[in-house]
């Protein structure tokens, strides 16, 4: 069910921020040099939004801060984001911040200063915003957080992203369903790789994933032979490849060298997934275990096609770009801006406005339907 919600502290807000918008005329810096991960064109044309947005843009500059084109997603949000706002009539201004906090911290002052009339950021660490989004409060310029809520400030107005808790429980479900786990006895091996700690999507796909697998764990049809459960211990700094593969070399090399059958790899994303994939074709040679993913970046999609990941999450980057365009579009017009959760994300000051796009199960069985019939992917990007 969509509500709508109107705050009037953001009403204030928005008319403070037209002002600001509309006396920056600075031309937008250079997007940073930094090297892009493999990356197909994004196709721009939005499928999802169901109104156009609103004819608020002209003049208007959206700054628009990702935190790395190391992954793939991120290179296609950015483009999505800039292709449909451009579009729409504004001016982008976006940046990669390679993964530095403090680079992401000073390309969102240097937004602050040219003139944004709107701020949407992905965060490279959830907690390390506050000091810098105070400039935007106080400039009267509207925040919103993109795909990770950021955490402890009241400068940000709303959060568009996916529901995170069904991207795990979507993984679970795989799990539950491949192993027929409601009938067969087990026990079986798992293990499982979450996501980067400073990122506050992670614990929300490993809840996902590890709440629907706990009657299964319950009745000992699931056990963890190395033990690492908790989220403190199975998270994976930065989302990285290396470090999720090195781990998983390591657990690998001390419950499973003596012939320890492994049965399921519960991995949060793709990124992490390609690190437990690598270490799996080095130091493991039993029957090769369900490993699932999140993204479907084009090396996890053709690694599905290989046989070598079961599963992956599929977000849509157009369907989230095309609903921030449009809340864009609504703050700056004064409209009500277009919401569909008000309780589930508190960002430590209060819950944050959220609308939240459907993820997609995909494997290889749909995924032609789901990436290249729509036009996500071509067949020639996944060869
Ligand atoms: C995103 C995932 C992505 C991960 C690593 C998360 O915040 O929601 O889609 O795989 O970051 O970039």
């Amino acid at each position: 069910m969509k509500k709508k919600v109107l705050s009037m502290v953001l009403a204030a807000s928005m008319m403070a921020a037209a002002l600001v918008g509309c006396g920056g005329g600075e031309t937008a810096p250079a997007a940073t040099t930094e090297p892009a991960a493999e990356a197909p064109a994004a196709d721009a044309e939005a499928p999802a939004a169901d109104e156009a947005a609103p004819a608020a843009a002209t003049g208007k500059k959206v700054g628009v801060s990702m935190p790395t084109k190391d992954l793939q997603r991120w290179n296609q949000d950015g483009a999505n984001m800039q292709a449909q706002l451009e579009a729409a009539g504004y001016e982008v201004d976006l940046q990669y911040a390679s993964n530095q906090e403090e680079t992401q911290v000073s390309q969102i002052e240097n937004m602050i200063n040219s003139g944004c009339s709107v701020l949407v950021i992905a965060a490279i660490e959830a907690n390390s915003l506050s000091t810098v989004l105070e400039g935007a409060k106080s400039a009267g310029i509207p925040v919103i957080a993109y795909d990770r809520l950021i955490m402890n400030t009241d400068a940000i107005n709303y959060y568009a992203t996916f529901d995170n808790y069904k991207v795990g429980a979507t993984q679970a479900q795989y799990i539950i369903d491949t192993l027929d786990l409601d009938n067969a006895a087990g026990p079986f091996n798992m293990e499982v790789t979450a996501g980067d700690p400073g990122d506050n999507n992670a614990p929300f796909f490993y809840n996902g994933a590890m709440e629907t697998l706990q009657p299964y764990i319950d009745a000992g049809k699931i056990v963890i032979p190395s033990g690492q459960v908790d989220f403190a211990t199975v998270g994976t700094a930065k989302w990285s490849t290396e470090n999720a593969q090195s781990r998983m070399e390591n657990i690998l090399s001390s419950n499973y060298a003596d012939g320890t059958q492994l049965d399921i790899c519960l991995c949060s994303n793709d990124s992490t997934s390609l690190g437990v994939q690598n270490a799996l074709a080095a130091n493991y040679t039993g029957n090769y275990p369900i490993v699932t993913g999140q993204d479907c970046d084009i090396a996890n999609v053709k690694n599905m096609i290989a046989g070598k990941q079961s599963m992956s999450v599929f977000k849509d980057t157009r369907t989230l770009a095309a609903q921030v365009v449009k809340m864009v579009g609504q703050i700056l017009s004064g409209e009500e801006v277009e919401v569909n959760d008000t309780t589930t994300y508190d960002n430590g000051t209060g819950v944050i406005p959220s609308f939240l796009c459907e993820p997609v199960f995909a494997d290889v069985n749909n995924y032609k339907e789901l990436l290249i019939d729509s036009g996500y992917y071509t067949e020639a990007d996944l060869q």
